[in-house]
């Protein structure tokens, strides 16, 4: 069989866009993909592996190269610090890293945060000069200062709705996110040809020319 890229796609909320920005880029991507329960699957033209991975795992797919290529957040590159090239913004997965907490609740009295995110949360407290604690949430973050664990929440926002319907509100915004293509060093250079042939394509179809 003839040399073949491994892409470790970010299973759940960024699938779908993904899989269609692949198609559109003229990527041959299995039908049943979004569908199946099959966590590895081979391209139907047979020039690439796709393996289904948590998000915050793929980073570490990637750098251990058991995929030359990862399709992830930009907030899980950041959370995760691993040593990978950043190759494309796909422009999909829009949202914002922002702290948030009750609109009435002052900076100065910030002891705690609560997040997912505990590496970019603390490392935006530290660059403010801010000694804080810092707490980790697998989930549902927002419950965090409306039950008194945290005053603030380092989490993203999409829409704003979870914010609204829960009383918070934005106090600062730390980043802006979006869905990334990155690539595992070693394959970066010996899978170079194949590589950049994946990247024209879809940066093509990023920038919005007609393939
Ligand atoms: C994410 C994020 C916020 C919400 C933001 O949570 O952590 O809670 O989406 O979206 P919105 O601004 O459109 O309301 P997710 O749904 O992934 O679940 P989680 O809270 O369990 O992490």
């Amino acid at each position: 069989m003839s040399e073949q890229l491994t892409i470790a796609l970010s299973k759940g909320r960024i699938l779908k866009d993904t899989l269609s920005l692949m198609r559109d880029a003229g990527i041959s991507v299995p039908e049943d993909i979004d569908e199946s329960r099959k966590l590895i699957l081979q391209s139907p033209d047979m020039k690439m592996k796709f393996i289904l991975a948590k998000p915050v795992d793929v980073p570490t797919y990637v750098e251990y190269g058991a995929a030359d290529i990862g399709i992830v957040g930009k907030d899980v590159l950041l959370e995760a610090g691993r040593d990978l090239y950043e190759l494309l913004d796909l422009g999909i997965g829009k949202c914002r890293m922002c702290v948030c907490g009750l609109p009435e609740e002052k900076e100065s009295a910030v002891t705690r945060v609560a997040s997912k995110y505990p590496r970019i949360a603390t490392n935006h407290f530290r660059n403010k000069g801010r000694q804080v604690e810092v707490i980790f949430l697998n989930g549902s973050v927002e419950l965090a200062p409306l039950i008194g664990l945290a005053e603030r929440i380092v989490d993203l926002v999409e829409t704003g709705r979870t914010l609204k319907e829960n009383g918070l509100v934005i106090h600062e915004e730390i980043i802006q996110i979006s869905t990334r293509v990155v690539a595992n060093r070693m394959s970066f250079r010996l899978k170079s040809a194949l590589i950049d042939d994946m990247i024209t394509r879809l940066r093509q179809v990023v920038k919005g020319d007609v393939l």
